[in-house]
């Protein structure tokens, strides 16, 4: 069965210059705007399907993202498979900036976000198993494609969804580190269960930008992470090649 796989770009994925588009579409949805047109490309032999999370000049703070909408635009577009870039924090003290992590469980700490697209509205009350968030035959493929490519990935870890926009305290971050999580961004959810809601095979490739919050010394630097970034997204499209 021929497969279709898109890519949500995330903080410094925006745009990937390497990726050769094919097509543009404007995509409208039951549940408003996605955050930019749905593109269409080529990364290589590959092809995939381009969404970048916070809109194409990065406008759009976490907690504002459509997530239902851009969920829906990828589903509709023909998409079973997502991959999720994410910038994240270290809470884990061995993953240090640089680091890529495949997580394999997720904690939810968002709050007033439209999450899903079951709300009764249907008559019907659907609950979904979220036991394992990430889907565990994609993370297997991923972290082979990394391997394959040369990339040394984290193959596990608990990623933490924050509300943002702001950073955590120091002892915030303690909070998760107790709770289990290893890293921790601001996109992870509702985006993991509106992919399973959809039946979408969804996994996440984090970019370790910064130790979180009290892990590194003294406050955390746009600058590094801004750094940390451009790297990661360079890495992470070696591993696309390879998929
Ligand atoms: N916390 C939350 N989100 C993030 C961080 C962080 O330290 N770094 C990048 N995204």
């Amino acid at each position: 069965m021929k497969t279709k796989t898109a890519i949500i770009g995330g903080t410094g994925f925006d745009q990937i210059d390497s990726l050769e588009v094919i097509d543009r579409k404007v995509v409208r949805t039951p549940y408003g705007d996605p955050s930019g047109v749905v593109i269409n490309g080529k990364l290589g032999k590959k092809s995939f399907v381009f969404l970048p999370r916070h809109g194409i000049s990065h406008s759009i703070p976490p907690h504002k993202v459509n997530y239902r909408a851009n969920i829906w635009a990828l589903k509709d577009s023909g998409v079973d498979k997502v991959i999720a870039f994410a910038a994240v924090g270290g809470i884990d003290r061995s993953l240090v900036p640089g680091a890529i992590v495949v997580p394999d469980q997720l904690i939810d700490y968002t709050s007033d976000r439209e999450h899903t697209y079951f709300d009764g509205e249907t008559g019907n009350v659907t609950h979904v198993d979220f036991s394992f968030p990430y889907s565990t035959s994609f993370r297997k493929k991923i972290i082979s494609a990394a391997k394959k490519a040369k990339v040394n990935v984290v193959e596990s870890g608990c990623y933490a969804a924050t509300q943002g926009p702001r950073l955590e305290t120091a002892a915030e971050i303690n909070r998760l580190e107790k709770d289990g999580a290893t890293i921790v961004g601001m996109t992870g959810m509702p985006e993991a269960v509106l992919a399973r809601e959809l039946e979408l095979e969804y996994v996440c490739i984090a970019i370790v930008v910064n130790p979180a919050a009290g892990r590194g010394d003294g406050e955390i630097s746009m600058e590094e992470i801004r750094q940390e970034l451009t790297r990661g997204a360079q890495t992470s499209i070696e591993i696309l090649k390879k998929l």
